[in-house]
Protein backbone atom coordinates (compact mmCIF):
# COMPACT_ATOMS: atom_id res chain seq x y z
CA UNK A 1 0.00 0.00 0.00
CA UNK A 2 1.46 3.46 -0.79
CA UNK A 3 0.72 6.69 0.80
CA UNK A 4 1.21 10.43 0.04
CA UNK A 5 3.81 12.07 1.97
CA UNK A 6 3.53 16.11 2.04
CA UNK A 7 5.31 18.76 2.52
CA UNK A 8 3.43 21.65 3.77
CA UNK A 9 6.16 24.53 3.44
CA UNK A 10 7.58 23.67 -0.14
CA UNK A 11 4.32 21.93 -1.22
CA UNK A 12 6.31 19.17 -2.73
CA UNK A 13 4.86 15.49 -2.19
CA UNK A 14 6.11 12.21 -2.97
CA UNK A 15 4.46 8.26 -3.01
CA UNK A 16 6.11 6.65 0.02
CA UNK A 17 5.16 2.72 0.48
CA UNK A 18 3.84 1.57 3.90
CA UNK A 19 6.68 -1.07 4.41
CA UNK A 20 9.67 1.98 3.76
CA UNK A 21 11.06 3.47 6.47
CA UNK A 22 10.81 7.14 6.20
CA UNK A 23 13.97 8.29 5.88
CA UNK A 24 14.53 6.12 3.60
CA UNK A 25 12.27 6.94 1.57
CA UNK A 26 13.03 10.65 2.03
CA UNK A 27 16.99 10.11 1.37
CA UNK A 28 15.55 8.45 -2.03
CA UNK A 29 13.79 11.28 -3.20
CA UNK A 30 17.05 13.28 -2.52
CA UNK A 31 15.62 14.99 0.42
CA UNK A 32 18.44 16.71 2.46
CA UNK A 33 17.30 15.47 6.08
CA UNK A 34 20.01 15.26 8.93
CA UNK A 35 20.66 12.15 10.06
CA UNK A 36 22.97 9.88 12.56
CA UNK A 37 22.16 7.02 14.16
CA UNK A 38 19.32 6.12 12.36
CA UNK A 39 17.96 3.91 15.16
CA UNK A 40 16.28 6.42 16.56
CA UNK A 41 18.69 7.15 19.83
CA UNK A 42 20.20 10.89 18.57
CA UNK A 43 17.28 12.75 17.98
CA UNK A 44 19.07 14.04 14.22
CA UNK A 45 15.57 12.99 11.57
CA UNK A 46 13.46 14.66 14.40
CA UNK A 47 10.39 16.28 12.20
CA UNK A 48 6.91 17.32 13.01
CA UNK A 49 4.46 15.17 11.08
CA UNK A 50 0.52 15.35 10.97
CA UNK A 51 -0.83 11.76 10.26
CA UNK A 52 -0.35 8.72 11.92
CA UNK A 53 3.06 6.32 11.50
CA UNK A 54 3.67 3.27 12.67
CA UNK A 55 7.00 3.12 15.40
CA UNK A 56 9.32 0.12 14.35
CA UNK A 57 11.48 0.47 17.24
CA UNK A 58 11.52 2.35 20.68
CA UNK A 59 11.98 6.06 21.04
CA UNK A 60 15.23 6.50 23.08
CA UNK A 61 15.06 10.96 22.51
CA UNK A 62 11.61 12.23 22.35
CA UNK A 63 9.36 12.85 25.12
CA UNK A 64 5.41 11.32 25.16
CA UNK A 65 4.37 15.09 25.02
CA UNK A 66 6.45 15.80 21.79
CA UNK A 67 5.09 12.75 20.25
CA UNK A 68 2.06 13.67 21.16
CA UNK A 69 2.23 17.29 19.67
CA UNK A 70 3.19 14.56 16.09
CA UNK A 71 7.06 14.21 16.40
CA UNK A 72 8.84 11.39 14.82
CA UNK A 73 11.57 9.99 13.94
CA UNK A 74 11.59 9.11 10.15
CA UNK A 75 14.78 6.61 10.68
CA UNK A 76 12.09 4.49 12.80
CA UNK A 77 9.36 4.71 11.46
CA UNK A 78 7.35 3.75 8.52
CA UNK A 79 4.00 5.81 7.46
CA UNK A 80 0.17 4.43 8.52
CA UNK A 81 -1.46 7.27 6.37
CA UNK A 82 -0.63 9.60 4.52
CA UNK A 83 1.70 12.05 5.96
CA UNK A 84 1.96 15.99 6.31
CA UNK A 85 5.17 17.55 6.93
CA UNK A 86 4.91 20.26 8.85
CA UNK A 87 8.49 21.05 10.12
S1 LIG B 1 18.93 9.38 12.89
FE1 LIG B 1 19.17 9.27 15.04
S2 LIG B 1 17.13 9.31 15.76
FE2 LIG B 1 16.88 9.26 13.59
Amino acid sequence: MKHIVKFINTNESFEIKESEYMLDALQAHKLDLPFSCGSGVCGACVMQVSGEVKWMSPNHCLSPGEVEDGFILPCICKAKESIEVLD
